[in-house]
């Protein structure tokens, strides 16, 4: 038991602070499980951590908007002799635009991936780390957990509901030896922003953090046995802005933010259908 490799389950692995996620744990002697859609950029980030960590790592490619894509995660471990350790939810996206004209298909994938998909991915791995007394959860929120998004509605909905989770879960774990923490990037270079298309938006310029400094302060963050991380001190004082301001200001900050740059429409994909 004491020999077990620490497993650890990334979702969204396959770029930007899932990827790095994945480089810090392994450094760290974590065995790793990698998942997202992209399998090729899977395997190709799985050979560069064996060779520099030596830990072992297994990929799964699959579509964690499909309602039954968290049960053959579990399966496919339970298959393989996997007990998680760690579980790292971390695959999301981002849409901006306002709540009325984007996609409906597109915002309902977004709670299916940001909420249900890391709700589920809970459910099914909690219980046995909860038995085992050991491990825990990290979860990707968000700075946009602290305050309602206007024209990024959906998407900063889904981070509040993540941060609550996260912190409802780490209450009733803790004293079982299980840690539960929540891990708030604000802007931060990725695929993130071309997805959501907010590259031009002023959202994404204070303080940005590269990929790397977010995923090593979220894992000294987790290691360290806290309930929530939020990298960068721009971001800290954003979230402690949010907390003491009336929210009525906070939000129309957040909405002026996003609108990003007027003269230019959100992306035609995001408009209609
Ligand atoms: N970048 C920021 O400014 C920022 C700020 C705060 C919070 N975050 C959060 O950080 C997390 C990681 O985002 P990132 O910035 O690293 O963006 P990213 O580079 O776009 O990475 C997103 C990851 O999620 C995976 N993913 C997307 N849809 C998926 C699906 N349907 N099924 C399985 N995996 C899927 C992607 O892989 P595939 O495409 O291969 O599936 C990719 O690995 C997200 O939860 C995001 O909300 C980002």
């Amino acid at each position: 038991m004491a020999d077990e490799p620490r497993w650890t389950v990334i979702t969204g692995a396959s770029s930007g602070i899932g990827a790095e996620l994945a480089r810090v744990f392994a450094a760290r002697g974590y065995a790793l499980v990698l998942a997202a859609r992209r399998h090729e950029r899977l395997e190709a980030l799985g050979e560069e951590i064996q060779k520099h960590h030596g830990v072992p790592v297994e990929v799964m490619a699959l579509d964690l908007e499909d309602r039954g894509a968290p049960q053959d995660l579990a399966e496919m471990l339970r298959d393989q002799g996997i007990r998680a350790h760690t579980l790292v939810n971390n695959a999301g996206f981002g849409l901006r635009g306002d709540f009325a004209t984007l996609p409906f298909e597109r915002q309902m994938a977004m709670i299916d991936l940001n909420v249900s998909a890391v709700t589920a991915l809970c459910r099914l791995l909690l219980p046995g780390m909860l038995e085992r007394g050991r491990g825990g959860i990290l979860n990707v929120a968000s700075t946009s957990a602290f305050q309602a998004g206007p024209h990024m509605a959906v998407y900063y909905a889904t981070k509040a509901y993540v941060l609550s989770l996260s912190e409802a879960l780490y209450e009733e774990a803790k004293a079982r030896g299980v840690t539960v923490t929540a891990l708030c990037p604000g802007s931060t270079e990725s695929e993130f922003s071309a997805t959501a298309d907010v590259e031009y938006s002023r959202a994404l310029r204070p303080g940005i953090m590269s990929a790397a400094e977010v995923a090593r302060i979220g894992v000294d963050g987790y290691e360290a046995g806290r309930a929530i991380v939020i990298p960068g001190r721009t971001n800290w004082i954003g979230a402690l802005g949010a907390k003491f301001l009336p929210r009525a200001i906070v939000r129309k900050i957040a909405g002026s933010l996003q609108r990003g740059d007027v003269t230019k429409p959100a992306k035609e994909a995001n408009e209609g259908a």
